[in-house]
């Protein structure tokens, strides 16, 4: 067990969307432990309409109010140079960048306009690439970097309705795990959340007694440690809500080597289809070169 608590003192964070429901919370959190957070949010609709300043400057004045060091930025993250610009001009340095901010445009996929899909995956894939693209220069120099991207149970197992939002949420988690490879050697960590919380997105889908039990509060504590120091964790995915934390991996079922190799047909892929998809003895492969491995055990056993 640790004795020490988990600090960010000389630690500056940026938590995009931090205006409200769980950037709020992370912002908070990290006021509270000594971080100096750049609390980013664009003010807009649930639906990404319209622009506001009081959010982020609501927040900012409870993290001043509780003692901490803040400082409001309202730029959309699609424009993640400027917020990380406005955390470099204030504070000088940047070492966690939570990517938070997110909307929805809800609709089944064959009413999807082009701009729904589009906005979605600006707001949510191109934002969080864009801070992410600003803050890493900053981190790669120091040496020094931590980074949560908020994903979505909808990302990793679909939901009714939210094709535009699935992809982009799952695109996060890739573009992670890649970050995680190439951060690795520079002592950033990259990791992914899919949470699940009572917030504006998510009032009048759960029911009261769900929501209540789901405050954003119980999410932060993960984000904060995948933010810490004494985190070396990178590329993982997990799920969190309501005080449940869980890792959340690919499975891969052993598969079936067909042959001759050179001329299979779909017929025995057909006729293999049970062993394919048998995942009654799975393996749970971590990188591509597990794949490599798999792949040459049947191209030169
Ligand atoms: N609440 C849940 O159960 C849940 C589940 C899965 C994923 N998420 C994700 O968690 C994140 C936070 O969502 P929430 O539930 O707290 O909702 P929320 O609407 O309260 O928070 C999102 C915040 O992002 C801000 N924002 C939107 N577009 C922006 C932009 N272009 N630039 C800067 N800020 C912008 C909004 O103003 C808002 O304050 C989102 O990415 C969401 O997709 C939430």
């Amino acid at each position: 067990m640790h004795d020490q608590s988990i600090r960010f003192d000389e630690r500056v964070v940026v938590v995009t969307g931090a205006g409200g429901g769980l950037g709020r919370a992370h912002a908070l959190a990290f006021g509270r432990r000594g971080a100096k957070v750049v609390v980013n949010d664009l003010g807009g609709s649930a639906s990404g309409v319209g622009v506001d300043a009081a959010p982020a400057e609501k927040v900012v004045a409870e993290i001043k109010a509780g003692g901490g060091e803040a400082a409001a930025n309202y730029d959309s993250v699609e424009s993640g140079d400027k917020i990380v610009q406005c955390a470099m001009d204030i504070y000088g340095r940047v070492d966690v960048v939570v990517n938070n901010a997110g909307i929805l445009r809800d609709v089944s996929f064959h009413k999807m306009t082009d701009d729904d899909w589009a906005m979605v995956l600006r707001v949510h894939l191109f934002g969080a690439y864009q801070v992410t693209r600003a803050a890493w220069p900053h981190m790669r120099e120091q040496g020094y970097g931590r980074i949560v991207m908020t994903a979505s149970g909808a990302g990793i197992y679909g939901n009714f309705g939210q094709a535009n939002y699935s992809a982009a949420k799952l695109g996060l988690h890739g573009l992670a795990q890649t970050l995680a490879i190439e951060g690795s050697g520079k002592g950033i960590r990259v990791n992914t959340i899919a949470p699940l919380a009572a917030s504006r997105l998510t009032e009048g889908i759960m029911p009261p007694h769900l929501l209540e039990a789901l405050k954003p509060e119980l999410v932060s504590p993960l984000v904060l440690w995948l933010s810490s120091e004494g985190c070396e964790a990178t590329g993982k995915l997990i799920e969190v809500g309501g005080g449940w934390f869980a890792e959340v991996s690919w499975e891969r079922s052993p598969g079936a080597g067909l042959g001759p190799k050179t001329s299979i047909t779909p017929e025995m892929v057909r006729d293999n289809w049970t062993k394919i998809t048998d995942f009654s003895a799975p393996t749970h492969p971590r990188s591509i070169i597990d794949t490599m491995t798999a792949l040459g055990e049947h191209i030169a056993p």
